[in-house]
């Protein structure tokens, strides 16, 4: 649970860096687990995506297939605010690991991550943890945020299938021009162990990893368990919209 104080401000801003929450050793087991789940051959129920390089850019499903990953995804820390601040139980909609290797990492355009879940047939009642594995600097693509920028409700979205391998949901130039200035963009620097809490609608973005430090993070997301999707037309696949809705205990 959070006190009155740090709820408030999630509000307020659409976020909430938590610094330290995890140890030192809590990250090293993490970060141990790499080599498995980089590994692109892999036959293991996880699901990957590659940059064009070949890198990994993404994986999905650890929390299924890694015991440390598990045991995150169910920590007390995480799920404690989560279903504070969305005022239910929960389960998890997905974690991804993004990669964002050195030199090769490259970027997310300005979204929410509601622009992407609105078409999965639910409400915005979702919280997202993204657990910082590397020291996360600007030169290595930390997470850009917009504080305050969820109470602007979803903006339009686009399909960018150009600018990287990954398809993105990205929020329209026009709007980005009316709404976004340049004194509103906070980057999410932060250590390993950090965890940053943040809304649906937080218009974020990252840059490309120019630095030779990578830039590791899992991002936890967690849905009400009043909120499972209802039926749409092309339903996407359980690895990135999962189909296990039991409560996180
Ligand atoms: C995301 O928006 O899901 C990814 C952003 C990042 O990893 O920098
Ligand atoms: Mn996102």
């Amino acid at each position: 649970m959070w006190d009155h104080d740090t709820l408030a401000r999630y509000q307020r801003d659409g976020f909430v860096l938590a610094c330290g929450l995890l140890s030192a050793p809590e990250v090293a087991a993490l970060n141990a687990e790499m080599p498995r789940l980089l590994d692109i051959d892999g036959d293991d129920g996880l699901h990957r995506e590659r940059e064009r390089s070949g890198a990994v850019r993404q994986v999905y499903l650890a929390h299924r297939h890694s015991p440390p990953y598990r045991d995150l995804s169910r920590d007390a820390r995480i799920v404690g605010p989560v279903k504070h601040i969305i005022g239910n139980d929960v389960y998890i909609w997905h974690s991804k690991i993004n990669v964002k290797d050195a030199f090769e990492g490259t970027v997310w355009l300005w979204h929410q991550d509601f622009g992407y879940w609105v078409r999965d047939g639910v409400e915005a009642r979702f919280v997202s943890a993204m657990v910082f594995l590397d020291r996360a600097t600007v030169n290595n693509g930390c997470l850009m945020v917009v504080p305050g920028s969820h109470r602007w409700g979803m903006l339009p979205h686009f399909s960018d299938e150009v600018t990287t391998s990954y398809k993105q949901w990205c929020i329209e130039l026009a709007t980005l021009r009316e709404r976004l200035e340049e004194d509103m963009i906070q980057p999410m620097t932060g250590e390993p162990g950090d965890v940053l809490f943040f809304d649906p609608n937080l218009v974020h973005a990252s840059g490309h990893n120019l630095s030779p430090l990578p830039r590791k993070t899992v991002i936890l997301s967690y849905n009400d368990v009043a909120n499972t999707p209802k039926p749409v037309e092309n339903p996407r696949p359980d690895w990135v919209v999962s189909r296990e809705y039991a409560a996180v205990r």
